[in-house]
């Protein structure tokens, strides 16, 4: 979703915020824009679609300072118009927003009464106007924009570009906010990936707090009181934070390849430091799991395995569907947030809620420094690496096996769970083979033109089938289901017709019977049946080949969905690292 990237430091600004953005691509973003001051005047350049391979370096290039964004449209259709940084009537500034104005259609309504003219569709237009409206009183750009920004609603971080001295101002509330601290220059960010190749050194804002650069210097702001304060510099750790292919020709290929190493990683925890979060669960009277999307399957398969191997009752929660359990929310419950960016307003709203009602929060996050880290009592990483390919793979598989081994952590078997993974991961690295990979080519042309698909699971695959379903659909464009194989007869079974192919996930459980019925129950009815499973029948009119993961089967036949949306998304010419419409990071509601 929405990125933005200032910098101030050395000529040649405008190709330094360009490779930012690039930087910030992977959040997703369908229009640009940047700004840079020079000699008293801002000069802007805004584009719908991605930025490619345009350089600014004969434009400009003597600017030091300016500030860029990537947009997601929410307010306004995809235009050169809306796209950010917004200009002050009398272009004495610019400014970008990550976020939503929730009252931008009554400040709107007030300014036009006032005579304000507009440009654009866009809610961030309001926040502009809105400065432009206090600086007649303040006189003073710092105050009017602290004064403009209290007066919003909503989750919004914003960043202003003076025109007549090198000054920026950035507030963060909601959406992430980082200063990366370099030699003589200083970078503004969503996020710390996008300058990890210039400095490892940062200031990660929380919610309501300020930063200026003016007058050669860096200024920390709390803006509800008005208060300076000393910032925290933290240190990155590099290690993780390198964006490259590596020779595949696209990172959705890379990370789900990466899964050899990944799931084992998620799991680097000594015992002791899943105790407090044990004990929690067990002196708990209700567990909550909770997350969006992908990260929201991972939320029920990790209460699954809470249930099943731990027999704690466990209940997952949709992020964005937390309204009827508020008043159940009570002080001693323990949540659980799943999410790979740490950043997903729906999770981060449920988190809030949840901990003012005195639950106690952990979370299990791959993006160091996020808000859903900052929030939590019990916090763990993934250490997955970045996961630039916008639908999540590695991800997921990581989150299931933490999950894992909190479940048997919590019955007392730590080790175990542990054993388990590492056999899975050693069993998943011998997996990737070309033989696999053309044999799940070959199933991705012969359905490619199919327009509707099902997949179904049962008990451990149930979350596989959504997952699975979600990644085809993200990936290919196409109408994609996934259900509860016992759901079929009862309504689902009617969408079969001569033809249509079926995932039919078979694991090495009590279900295998069930499954095989299911199968039996679809081909008969047409269907071109194709099982994810360990061992092949008669049934299957093709199959993705798999190996029994035991209890951790979950991370294991996915992988089986990941390879096929790749593969299918290739066939069909799609853009699988950025899907349309699509963002990495969700930080509106
Ligand atoms: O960053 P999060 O894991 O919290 O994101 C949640 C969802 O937006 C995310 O999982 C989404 O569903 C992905 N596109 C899935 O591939």
């Amino acid at each position: 979703m929405c990125g933005i990237f200032g910098y101030v430091g050395s000529p040649g600004a405008s190709n330094t915020i360009l490779t930012g953005l690039k930087r910030l691509e992977y959040r997703g973003y369908d229009s640009w824009g940047i700004a840079v001051k020079h000699n008293g005047s801002i000069d802007m350049t805004k584009q719908v679609g991605a930025i490619g391979d345009i350089d600014l370096s004969n434009k400009l290039n003597r600017a030091c300072i300016g500030i860029g964004h990537t947009r997601w449209a929410t307010h306004g259709g995809t235009t050169v118009n809306n796209a950010h940084p917004h200009i002050a009537t009398d272009g004495s500034f610019v400014l970008a927003q990550n976020g939503i104005v929730e009252n931008y259609q009554h400040l709107k309504a007030e300014f036009e009464k006032k005579g304000y003219s507009f440009v654009s569709e866009t809610d961030t237009e309001v926040i502009v106007r809105l400065i432009e409206d206090t600086l007649k009183t303040t006189r003073d750009l710092t105050t009017a924009v602290r004064e403009a920004f209290l007066t919003l609603t909503g989750r919004n971080t914003i960043i202003v570009l003076s025109a007549d001295s090198d000054r920026i101002i950035a507030v963060r509330n909601g959406s992430p906010l980082v200063v990366g601290i370099g030699d003589d220059e200083f970078f503004f960010s969503s996020d710390t990936l996008s300058f990890a190749d210039k400095t490892s050194s940062a200031v990660l804002l929380e919610n309501h707090e300020m930063v200026k650069f003016d007058n050669g210097k860096l200024t920390f702001v709390n803006v509800m009181t008005g208060k300076a304060f000393d910032p925290q510099i933290q240190t990155l750790d590099h290690t993780t934070t390198t964006i490259d292919k590596e020779g595949y020709d696209h990172y959705m290929l890379k990370e789900i390849v990466e899964q050899r190493d990944t799931i084992r990683e998620a799991v680097q925890y000594d015992e002791s430091e899943f105790a407090p979060l044990v004990n929690a669960i067990h002196n708990a009277k209700s567990v909550y799991t909770v997350g969006a999307g992908t990260a929201g399957f991972a939320a029920g398969q990790i209460a699954y395995f809470l249930r099943t191997v731990a027999s704690v009752n466990a209940v997952e929660l949709k992020s964005y569907e937390t309204l009827g359990f508020e008043n159940h929310f009570a002080k001693g419950d323990v949540l659980i947030a799943v999410s790979q960016s740490g950043e997903t307003a729906d999770t981060i709203e449920a988190v809030e809620k949840a901990k003012s009602k005195g639950v106690a929060i952990a979370s299990i996050v791959n993006m160091m420094g996020s808000s859903l880290i900052r929030l939590s009592d019990h916090a763990f990483l993934t250490r997955s690496g970045p996961e630039i390919c916008v639908a999540s793979t590695k991800a997921y598989t990581a989150q299931l096996s933490w999950g894992l081994v909190l479940a048997f952590a919590s019955a007392g078997k730590f080790k175990d769970g542990v054993s388990v993974i590492n056999r899975v991961s050693k069993q998943i690295s011998g997996y990737f083979t070309d033989e696999l990979f053309s044999r799940i080519k070959g199933i991705a042309s012969g359905i490619c033109s199919n327009e509707h698909f099902f997949v179904l699971g049962k008990g451990q695959h149930y979350y596989t089938a959504l997952e699975g379903a979600l990644k085809i659909k993200e990936i290919t464009y196409k109408h994609v289901e996934g259900f509860a194989a016992g759901e079929l007869k009862h309504g689902v079974i009617a969408l079969i017709e001569k033809g249509t192919p079926v995932f039919v996930i078979v694991g090495d459980d009590e279900h295998r019977a069930d499954m095989y019925t299911v199968a039996a129950e679809v081909k008969s009815r047409g269907a071109y049946v194709i099982g994810v499973a360990d061992r092949t029948s008669t049934l299957f009119d093709d199959m993705i080949p798999s190996f029994p993961g035991g209890i951790a089967d979950p991370a294991v036949k996915i992988i089986g969905f990941q390879l096929l949306s790749y593969f299918l998304g290739v066939a069909l010419g799609n853009n699988v690292d950025k899907p349309r419409n699509l963002a990495k990071s969700v930080t509106v509601k």
